[in-house]
């Protein structure tokens, strides 16, 4: 059902960020009780066109109209009165209040003395959260709810907000497969009423079942808008990465040859690794000179142990041991004594922002190598390596390193394990929130670490990334490990089949 009128258009919008552009030029339109599809790589732009769209972004380049009507939005506010409704990639639910004043949030019912009138919000919420077939008990307080009905209540809430125009940014990534299907029930049964909806996801086969056009977004500017029953994945994959990256494309489309080593040396065990409600019982073996895979859905407990590895989080139960040799992992100094290395997921928590790139290479060995690592003279001619076998751009290694890009900064994270190679590398969600360029540099980076003998692990929410990266994949579901894909034939469809 493309055939609905434009309703919401907007007309060479760019919008930068601290002289960064996020946007170029770029034009959508948004037709009446259509489902727009929006797609692209991480740091495509496609949330910073959306914020623009829904008042959260006030300062852009531009125009944009409502059913012909020129609009300029001075806050979130603003595009709510106007009927412009966004579910935020970042929940943005509050954890202390109950499911039904979450529901409610800003539009509780009151009595006449002006008190919420709590008999009543239970009952509302509670019928409207069942007409969506989302079942809660709307007393609980939403923070002990798992994350995927967090997310569903949270839809739900710009859904009752009596929103014309609903934008849900990666409202999947949550999910379970069952919780997918009851959003989309959901989703469907808005636009049958009216409702447009813009549905962002790099979940591609969603997108084509659920949308009735889709637009692509890459590097900051709209690369084409189609309607779905002329397109396939293939056609969006091309338009997203652009051309040659076939070892990308191919981890989004195809199916994965997984090469394992079973000869190898065996460099890390864990047996029985449990720590209450986060995951449970597990056992697994990391060979010298393979990628170890491990994916599964967010609070699947894999980012979880993947801290645990590095001595971030105390396990309670279970042993591991490093190169045959049992070690008690209770500090990230231990760890690292033990020969066990981490790049964890938010790069910010590990590299000094306000310090030069040579400083943020070198750092992790000043502690472990004598005096002359300290000389900053020595320390630039190491960086200076580095930066160029690893592409590190811009390759200034006295610029703070706050001021390079995403992807450039995992580089850098990287790079200071390559001065001291480790025996275990773990590497938390590797390539989140990066463009195509620096994934591949991150394939490469790790390839070569690979090949210089040592363990890798990748732990991922994201089927592309493990799929990229590792030769032997494990499943993790509610905590535990339920699946490995080993020397055998795998695609993203049968990872997600079985997490
Ligand atoms: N608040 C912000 N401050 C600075 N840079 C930002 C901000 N929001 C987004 N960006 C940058 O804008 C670009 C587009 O980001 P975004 O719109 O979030 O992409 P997408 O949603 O497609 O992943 C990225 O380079 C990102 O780093
Ligand atoms: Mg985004």
């Amino acid at each position: 059902m493309t055939s609905g009128m434009p309703l919401l258009e907007l007309r060479g919008i760019s919008k930068s960020f601290g002289g960064v552009a996020a946007l170029t030029d770029v034009d959508f339109t948004l037709r009446a009780g259509e489902i727009h599809g929006l797609v692209g790589e991480n740091g495509a732009g496609k949330s910073t066109m959306m914020k623009i769209i829904a008042g959260v972004h006030t300062e852009y380049q531009g125009t944009m109209t409502l059913a012909g009507q020129s609009v300029r939005l001075r806050s979130a506010r603003d595009a709510k009165s106007i009927g412009i409704g966004m579910v935020h990639q970042e929940l943005s639910i509050v954890r202390d209040l109950s499911v039904a004043e979450n529901v409610l949030l800003g539009m509780q019912p009151v009595n006449r003395f002006g008190m919420i009138d709590y008999a009543t919000m239970y009952r509302v919420a509670g019928e409207q959260l069942k007409r969506l077939g989302i079942d809660v008990d709307p007393k609980m307080p939403i923070g002990a709810l798992p994350l995927g009905l967090q997310q569903l209540v949270e839809i739900a809430r710009v859904l009752f907000s009596g929103a014309r125009i609903i934008i849900l940014d990666e409202p999947t990534s949550a999910l379970s497969p069952p919780e997918v299907e009851k959003l989309f029930a959901i989703l469907r049964r808005v636009r049958s009423e009216g409702t447009s909806l813009v549905f962002i996801s790099h979940f591609l086969d969603d997108i084509l079942r659920i949308s009735d056009t889709v637009t692509i977004f890459r590097n900051g500017r709209r690369i084409e808008t189609a309607p779905v029953p002329q397109i396939d994945k293939g056609w969006i994959i091309e338009r997203m990465i652009g051309a040659g990256h076939e070892e990308l494309e191919e981890s989004y489309t195809g199916e994965i040859h997984l090469h394992s080593k079973p000869d190898a040396p065996v460099v890390m065990t864990t047996s029985g690794l449990s720590v209450e409600g986060v995951f449970d019982d597990v056992s697994l073996q990391v060979r010298g000179g393979e990628v170890l895979g491990i994916y599964g859905f967010m609070g699947s407990g894999q980012l979880e142990l993947a801290r645990a590895l590095f001595g971030k989080l105390q396990v309670e139960r279970g042993s591991i041991s490093i190169g045959g040799v049992t070690a008690k992992l209770n500090n990230t100094t231990a760890a690292r004594r033990a020969g066990m290395a981490f790049v964890p997921e938010s790069r910010r928590s590990m590299l000094f922002h306000m310090e030069p790139v040579y400083k943020n290479i070198s750092i992790s060995i000043l502690q472990e190598i004598s005096k002359l690592w300290l000389r900053p003279s020595a320390e630039r001619t190491i960086a200076n390596k580095h930066v160029k076998t690893l592409q590190i751009r811009p390759p200034l290694v006295d610029r703070p390193l706050g001021t390079l890009s995403g992807g450039n900064q995992q580089k850098v994270a990287l790079a200071k394990w390559l001065t001291h190679l480790p025996k275990v590398l773990v590497l938390s969600e590797p390539t989140r929130g990066m463009d195509v360029g620096a994934k591949d540099d991150v394939l490469k980076i790790v390839k070569s670490l690979r090949e210089q003998g040592i363990g890798v692990v990748v732990v991922s929410t994201e089927p592309e990334t493990v799929l990229s990266l590792a030769d032997r994949i494990l499943v993790m579901k509610r905590g535990k490990i339920t699946r490995e894909f080993a020397g055998e034939v795998v695609s993203k469809d049968r990872l997600l089949a079985v997490a």
